[in-house]
């Protein structure tokens, strides 16, 4: 087999991380989960769920990763016991499962830029979305998306995702902060801006049994946690790495995207009274309410082309990075070169999402599926993992490179051991509620 990349730079990994976790997931979910879920009320306990779950949790993936230098599924065989491979097979599945639809969403923002050209979705906005998110057409833009995360997963870590990454990312930033500057002169700003940012006690208290169960879901798809992602992505980290500097300045950088992406949201949506808690949520949120909005803005067209670029370079940064999770594996233990692998998972991807593709509530199922039972499920397992199981070799790790944070490092892993286990413990009963005893339940919606 041939010697096993690494990145070539300390910054190569920490560009990467944040491009894998800045994606639809901060842009697309995070503002309408606030919107449908109380406002700043939800945006509080998603800081805090970030915090005490989402960091904890990123730091166990990326130990596993680093210490053994190989894909997901061998790093957990690795650590631990041969039957424990099942773990880390379980969170490649869920990636992949993830990754299925993820490039059908991929593939209407590409549709949206084009569209913004021609401002072809401000007259009649839901209209357009039904027209662009099902049938054959959506099919045609999920393989072209797919197209493009294949080609760059294909040349590997430093030649592609490393080098695409680099740009990618500032990018991202230097767009965002420019759309922020657009829209603050809107008459809907200040208001947007509140509805966002300044929570309410009331509210908070009062509905933190239905919400805290959503911050902690976002917060764990938005740092990209129990898919596999950062347990691969740091198997190509050195050791003298220091890690929890390393997992700070992701979830730091990931939270102010998402905070941006707000900022730019909102004032857009109240400017033009979009009803904010009812038909806000859902696959088609950020299309319908918030594209309603930009023909009302100076230079629309300019704007949607240039906020549906970012939204499109942060889904392909993510992307590629779950694509990769599924070629390392593959890379790993067979001696098929990259390119090869990375055309046939592609493939696979195309046909898991051509039910996405054909039908939203195809989507919607999926993405359930994803939300309520796969990530809190392998978080959990994975929670097990390095906090009750390996223990004292995650604490070992986790100090490499990381001098002086001894105290940190038990403050580590009695978050993970408890309070980690315990929220996505919560979430998952919740999820299975939902999604088949509820008396609505989430699993028969589309049939
Ligand atoms: N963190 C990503 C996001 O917010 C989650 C993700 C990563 C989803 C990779 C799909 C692929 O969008």
């Amino acid at each position: 087999m041939s010697e096993r990349e690494t990145w070539t730079t300390r910054v190569g990994f920490l560009f990467a991380a944040i491009g894998s976790a800045v994606g639809l997931g901060n842009l697309w979910q995070f503002p309408f989960k606030t919107a449908t879920n109380g406002g700043a009320a939800f945006v509080a306990f998603y800081l805090v769920a970030v915090l005490v779950v989402g960091f904890p949790a990123m730091l166990a993936e990326f130990v596993l990763g680093r210490r053994t230098n190989v894909n997901a599924v061998d790093a957990f065989e690795e650590m631990g016991h041969r039957n424990w491979r099942l773990v880390g097979g379980f969170a490649v599945f869920t990636g992949f499962w993830i990754l299925s639809y993820y490039n059908v969403v991929g593939g209407w923002v590409l549709r949206y830029i084009l569209g913004s050209v021609r401002g072809a979705y401000f007259g009649d906005p839901a209209g357009y979305f039904g027209a662009v998110s099902s049938g054959p057409e959506a099919v045609l833009a999920q393989a072209i998306f797919l197209a493009i995360v294949v080609g760059i997963v294909a040349f590997g870590i430093e030649d592609g995702i490393e080098k695409a990454t680099k740009v990618m990312v500032p990018s991202i930033v230097v767009l965002m902060v420019a759309l922020a500057a657009w829209v603050a002169t809107l008459p809907g700003a200040g208001e947007g801006y509140a509805f966002f940012l300044s929570p309410d006690l009331g509210t908070m208290i009062a509905n933190a049994g239905s919400i805290i169960p959503f911050a902690v879901g976002q917060a764990f798809f938005t740092l990209s946690l129990g898919m596999a992602i950062m347990i691969t992505y740091s198997s190509y980290v050195g050791e003298d790495d220091n890690l929890v500097f390393d997992g700070g300045v992701i979830v730091v950088s990931n939270t102010l995207v998402g905070i941006l992406a707000g900022i730019v949201v909102f004032p857009i949506l109240l400017t033009i009274g979009a009803e904010i808690t009812t038909q806000t949520g859902g696959a088609g949120a950020l299309f319908v309410a918030t594209a309603a909005g930009f023909g009302t803005l100076p230079y629309s067209r300019v704007f949607g082309v240039v906020f549906f670029g970012v939204v499109l370079i942060a889904a392909l940064s993510s992307a590629i990075s779950l694509l990769e999770v599924t070629v390392a594996y593959a890379n790993d233990n067979y001696g098929i070169p990259r390119p090869y692998l990375a055309g046939a998972a592609g493939l696979g991807l195309f046909v898991l999402g051509l039910p996405s593709a054909w039908n939203t509530a195809w989507l919607t199922w999926f993405d359930n599926f994803a939300y309520q039972l796969f990530l809190p499920f392998s978080g959990l397992l994975l929670t097990v993992f390095v906090g009750w199981v390996v223990g004292r070799d995650a604490v070992d790790e986790l100090l490499q490179g990381a001098d002086g944070l001894g105290g940190f490092s038990q403050v580590w892993l009695w978050t993970l051991r408890l309070v980690v286990l315990v929220a996505l413990l919560g979430t998952l009963v919740l999820g299975i509620q939902t999604m088949f005893l509820g008396s609505d339940p989430a699993f028969f919606a589309p049939f």
